[in-house]
């Protein structure tokens, strides 16, 4: 309440002259931020300052009641505003008026590789963030994909640091124009579900530095994020909500971080340690094990009681406190009290046009013998087979589940365009979305819905398969991984059966992850969608007619085999991890640095899909590849120029993508990495030349014994590509 009156006193102008030149520093706007922030701080008592550092309910924190600042409201996030919640235990609250556009997942996101599409992302959830009155949104999501196993990819960016951080800046930037607060997650090193409360990951600097910290550092340097989620798992045996070298050394120490550092949800283990380490706010803590959540004191918390009582005891220095308490302040300033921030809007027709436009975006054409696109007027006895045709896909995954205002299903959408003849078959069906365990189907209904689904495919003209994964407990699933690489449910035999009848198969799968395609060379078209929220439907309705070109390229690979990618090679000591007792679930990530494409370049492992791959219903000629100058100096930067050409009968958009490789190296390194992409438009026969600025950072590597990036002296290669492995061109250099 005292946040509404004082923040709209101060907007409307309401105060009279006389008394706003009496204003306390604090609530002076005109006054620098810091000096707000000491001001503030200067007048609250050991209490106060401790009552910022941990939740009043389960998505809310105290602010300062006495001296009228406000408290901080959270929601997840990453991908809409998340329903509202009782105030005390996980039970929905049930309102009416907290139904939300669902954009597309960030995997989605991501694959668009366009970061305009970022930024008009993050505008209009933040947007939908601030009508609800949210202070923090928890998202985005930049963790690294490492193992297509990980129940929660589709929140994330994919497996490459560069594509991930160029994507998540825009968003966050954006997003906190609506005065709501990014909140980077999960830092650091939560790349699997499985063990995630304690699994102790142990990976080197160089792997840390080049592949998992990137898009965070960025999030926060140049995306400017007010505050970062702490991770559940462990690194080097610290917790990552308490851990000092990731909170202290690098956040804080190595990058400038001043914004706050939330816990994840039960993610807090000590006083002490959470006090020393850098934490700022610990949420969803229950900590005596006892108590169910609803009779659970929030004074027990880590941050709460405890420290208080430590501080006093003199064996915690009371400085850690008011360092919290000014991170806190800051980020309350920069958003709850924030007089300047829009009013924000939800479920407005430009939520979801910029829903649709992403999720368009984002679809990736991974294989098109010509089947696609299917043109409306042709074809009139269409069958559409697969659960996730009609499934809300919004609802289960965990923390990211959202209450969508509308979700337009593939099936809605096809009947759109092709009419209401179009018939459907099940095919499998997966049961309710649980959290942690699974519905078992019956054989018998399972059998049946193949055979119906396998029927009426041999008098179809066409089939379109819309299956994959969702939102179950070891599917994509937050606190689960996945049980296999394969499909689940027996769809790799749909799906063979269905092309055995009927040569005429489109398969549009669902998924935020990379799964086994036994079936690759029997089916001729492919389309890979993703959690495309509430425009999934028409978005996938308009690539399958061709009213929309498919322009997404994927944003990790699609190892053939699952031991085909690096974390898995090396097996269980590096996925899962192998439990020892007395200490817990113990991982080592031995493939170091050659995560994803890197791995499958390096060890020349071809993959079934590489990343950034994605074709077109036009196709585009890259002419020659032009350095400006052969030879880089220290400071010098080059260009790299390459003309595309649409060569086909229609629009199209192409990413066009320069990867770096160094000829010579001390130290090992991947065949080639991202450095740049652009997407472009082009009409048909129109060309456009591409440019790439390439600079001695984009030459670097991180010795890990001198804990430096360094660039050195030597050849390189510019490659630009369609892909990461169809290069189209390729120019050397030097570099001195
Ligand atoms: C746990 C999840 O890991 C995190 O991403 C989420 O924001 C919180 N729960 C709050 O729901």
């Amino acid at each position: 309440m005292q946040k509404i009156i004082l923040s709209a006193v101060l907007a409307a102008g309401l105060l009279p002259v006389s008394a706003r030149a009496d204003l306390p520093v604090y609530l002076d706007r005109s006054k620098p931020i810091e000096e707000r922030v000491e001001d503030a701080l200067s007048r609250m008592t050991l209490e106060e300052k401790v009552a910022l550092c941990h939740a009043q309910s389960k998505f809310s924190s105290a602010g300062v009641r006495r001296l009228g600042i406000p408290e901080v409201w959270l929601s997840d996030g990453p991908h809409g505003v998340r329903a509202e919640f009782n105030w005390d235990n996980w039970d929905y609250a049930n309102w009416t008026n907290d139904s939300c556009t669902v954009f597309p997942a960030l995997t989605a996101l991501a694959a668009t590789w366009n970061p305009e599409l970022s930024a008009l992302y993050g505008k209009s959830v933040g947007e939908e963030a601030r009508y609800r009155e949210k202070d923090i949104l928890l998202g985005p999501g930049v963790n690294i994909s490492r193992t297509p196993l990980n129940g929660r990819n589709f929140e994330y960016m994919g497996e490459d640091p560069y594509l991930a951080g160029e994507m998540a800046v825009p968003y966050i930037q954006e997003l906190q124009k609506n005065g709501v607060a990014a909140c980077v997650k999960h830092f650091a090193l939560n790349n699997q579900e499985k063990w995630r409360d304690n699994v102790n990951v142990k990976v080197s600097d160089r792997a840390l530095y080049e592949i998992y910290l990137p898009a965070f550092k960025r999030a926060v340097q140049e995306g400017k994020a007010w505050s970062v989620m702490g991770a559940y798992n462990r690194v080097w045996d610290e917790h990552c909500c308490h851990n000092a070298r990731l909170l202290n050394d690098i956040l804080r120490g190595e990058w400038g971080f001043d914004g706050a550092v939330v816990s994840d949800w039960g993610a807090t283990h000590d006083t002490k340690q959470a006090a020393l380490n850098g934490l700022d706010i610990e949420m969803g803590s229950y900590t005596d094990g006892l108590a169910t959540e609803s009779m659970y004191g929030y004074d027990a918390f880590y941050l709460a009681t405890p420290y208080l009582e430590m501080i006093k005891r003199g064996e915690i220095p009371e400085s850690t406190v008011d360092d919290k308490a000014r991170n806190i302040l800051r980020l309350i300033f920069r958003t709850a009290m924030n007089t300047d921030k829009p009013f924000g809007s939800m479920t407005t027709p430009e939520h979801y046009a910029a829903a649709k436009q992403v999720a368009v975006e984002a679809i990736v054409l991974l294989k098109n013998n010509g089947l696609l696109p299917l043109d409306p007027a042709k074809y009139d006895n269409v069958l559409v087979v697969g659960e996730n045709a009609v499934r809300i896909l919004s609802d289960g995954g965990g923390s990211s589940e959202l209450k969508a205002k509308d979700m337009f299903t593939p099936l809605e959408a096809i009947r759109e365009t092709y009419g209401n003849g179009v018939k459907f078959a099940e095919g499998y069906r997966t049961g309710r979305p649980f959290f942690g365990w699974e519905e078992i189907i019956p054989d018998e209904i399972l059998d049946s819905l193949h055979n119906e689904a396998v029927e009426l495919a041999k008098k179809a003209d066409v089939v379109i398969y819309i299956g994959g994964l969702n939102k179950n407990g070891f599917q994509e699933c937050e606190s689960t991984d996945r049980r296999e690489y394969n499909l689940p449910w027996n769809q790799d035999k749909l799906i063979e059966d269905l092309v055995a009848v009927n040569p005429n198969l489109v398969v549009a799968n669902i998924s935020g992850n990379a799964y086994a395609m036994p079936w690759v060379d029997k089916v001729p078209a492919i389309l890979q969608s993703w959690y495309l929220g509430t425009m999934i439907g028409p978005s996938m309705a308009d690539v399958i007619s061709g009213k929309a070109n498919p322009s997404g390229k994927l944003p990790f690979s699609f190892p053939k085999r699952l031991e085909d990618n690096g974390a898995h090679h090396f097996g269980e000591i590096s996925y899962p991890g192998i439990e020892i007792p007395g200490k817990g679930p113990q991982q080592e990530y031995l493939e170091d640095i050659f995560v994803g494409y890197r791995w499958h370049d390096t060890k020349k492992i071809p993959a079934l899909f590489p990343f950034g791959h994605g074709l077109s219903y036009t196709t585009f000629k890259y002419g020659k590849a032009a350095l400006s100058s052969k030879e880089m100096s220290d400071n010098g930067t080059i260009t790299v120029t390459v003309p595309v050409i649409n060569t086909g009968d229609v629009d199209g958009k192409e990413t066009v993508q320069l990867y770096i490789q160094d000829e010579k190296s001390s130290l090992p390194r991947p065949v080639k990495e991202l450095k740049g992409f652009r997407k472009i438009h082009l009409a048909p026969g129109q060309t456009t030349e591409v440019s790439f600025s390439i600079t001695p950072d984009d030459l670097k590597f991180f010795d890990d014994s001198k804990h430096e990036w360094i660039a050195e002296p030597g050849k390189f290669k510019a490659m630009i590509g369609a892909s990461s492995t169809d290069i189209r061109s390729t120019v050397r250099f030097s570099y001195k």
